[in-house]
């Protein structure tokens, strides 16, 4: 078999590893991958990222299956184009994509299918916007409606915070058209929760639940990351919350995208918030999450292969899922500046042998030395009977992994 990962990340490092495990995979091109895919046993690195260019590579390549890492590619409708080229492809279809492209629309859509979230109001004005925030109670969230590449959230603790926001939005354009339409959302109290899952349209199979950890520094501080570590199973997802977001969240999203005729055989990343009123739904992404995935995907027991086929065959209830027991915990290490401007280009040094797995990001080969190339550079992820044991293990590795200006939380899965 010959498979195709779209994506330069950590995410799509572990996904290319997990895909190399099958022993009916010969090889696995990563478009356009990063060093840590150069290095990875079965690996082959291709610079092509254009949807029209991955299509004519995957039909002369005779590619059998295509993993899409990013929601770019999804919500521009590659899967669309490579199912109608009679292409396996893992992903959903264009308009389901819009359940992660449009934050408006995927509210509506919760709502329509009484999916537990919070109240909201949508608004493409600014002055009406600014109106219905004098009678809000604080704080208050406010969504750029379209992709923003994790930016296009805020948390406002009062009126005038929440006012320059929305100019910032919708009349400044900081996110180039994404904000112009927004939503103004309930503040929800509680601990998050990302559960992934696998669906084929007929059902949904959740993973191991986990939980990442957005902001900079460490005690939840700072501004916002992609997410600089991961842990795996998420402890606050006890059987009562598990069991409650399977019937409220899980089922009727399963309904409505059965009943909006979406071909939806593809991640599903549920966004949860675990409350005192109960769990709500924060979001959808229709990928992996990262670095969750770099925390999840290990602790899978099932060829991971076989279940992108079978969810792209839509054969999922025929799926066993198996977990291995105990936990992961996934660090991440970034370049100094980071969420902010960081510099790159900077030797990644190893010594000595990691117990657990490491997962380049941000990092390239440059003539045969590894070097910086982004914000978040690298994950290690570290396995244990418990979480303290992964913990232990993941930031005994970090040590032993160097670069300038390296910097990583020190209170994952604390
Ligand atoms: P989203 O892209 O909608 O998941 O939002 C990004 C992050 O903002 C989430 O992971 C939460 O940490 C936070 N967030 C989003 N919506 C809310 C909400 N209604 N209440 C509290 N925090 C939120
Ligand atoms: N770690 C959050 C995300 O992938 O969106």
């Amino acid at each position: 078999m010959k498979a195709l990962i779209i994506g330069s990340g950590g995410r799509e490092h572990a996904l290319a590893s997990k895909v190399a495990e099958n022993s009916n995979v010969e090889v696995v091109y990563c478009a356009p991958g990063n060093g840590g895919t150069y290095r990875e046993n079965k690996c082959e690195n291709i610079n092509i990222t254009q949807i029209d260019e991955l299509l004519s590579f995957a039909i002369e390549s005779k590619i059998d299956i295509t993993i899409v890492g990013s929601e770019e590619w999804l919500v521009q409708g590659i899967v669309d184009k490579f199912n109608e080229k009679g292409l396996k492809i893992l992903g959903p279809c264009e308009k389901a994509a819009r359940l992660e492209g449009s934050k408006s629309y995927s509210k509506e859509f919760m709502k329509k299918y009484g999916i537990k979230t919070a109240a909201y109001e949508v608004f493409e004005d600014e002055n009406k916007a600014i109106d219905y925030l004098k009678n809000c109670e604080y704080p208050i969230v406010i969504k750029a409606d379209g992709l923003a590449a994790g930016k296009g959230v805020v948390i406002c603790n009062d009126f005038f915070a929440a006012k320059s926001s929305i100019n910032d939005f919708m009349v400044v354009d900081i996110f180039k058209g994404s904000g112009k339409k927004i939503v103004i959302e309930e503040f929800l109290e509680g601990v998050e929760a990302s559960i992934l899952s696998i669906t084929d349209g007929k059902v949904i199979l959740p993973f191991v639940s986990s939980k990442d950890h957005k902001q900079i520094f460490d005690g939840g501080i700072g501004p916002n990351t992609g997410g600089m570590g991961a842990i795996a199973p998420n402890p606050y997802c006890t059987k009562e919350v598990l069991d409650e977001f399977y019937k409220n969240i899980l089922l009727p999203t399963l309904k409505g995208i059965q009943e909006e005729k979406m071909d939806y055989r593809g991640i599903m990343f549920f966004g949860i918030m675990i409350t005192k009123k109960g769990v709500y739904s924060l979001e959808y992404n229709v990928r992996f999450g990262d670095p969750e995935t770099q925390a999840v995907l290990p602790l899978m027991k099932s060829d991971f292969t076989e279940l992108v086929i079978s969810a792209i065959d839509r054969d999922l209830e025929n799926f066993e899922l198996l977990w291995k027991k105990g936990y992961s915990c996934c660090l991440i290490a970034a370049s100094k500046g980071y969420p902010g401007k960081y510099n790159t280009g900077y030797e990644i040094s190893e010594s000595g042998k990691l117990e657990g797995k490491l997962y380049l990001a941000g990092a390239i080969c440059d003539d045969g030395l590894l070097k910086t190339n982004g914000g978040r550079v690298l994950g290690i992820t570290g396995f244990g009977e418990t979480l303290a044991k992964a913990r232990k293990i993941a930031y005994a590795d970090m040590k032993k992994v160097q670069f300038d200006g390296m910097y990583y939380r020190k209170d994952i899965g604390k």
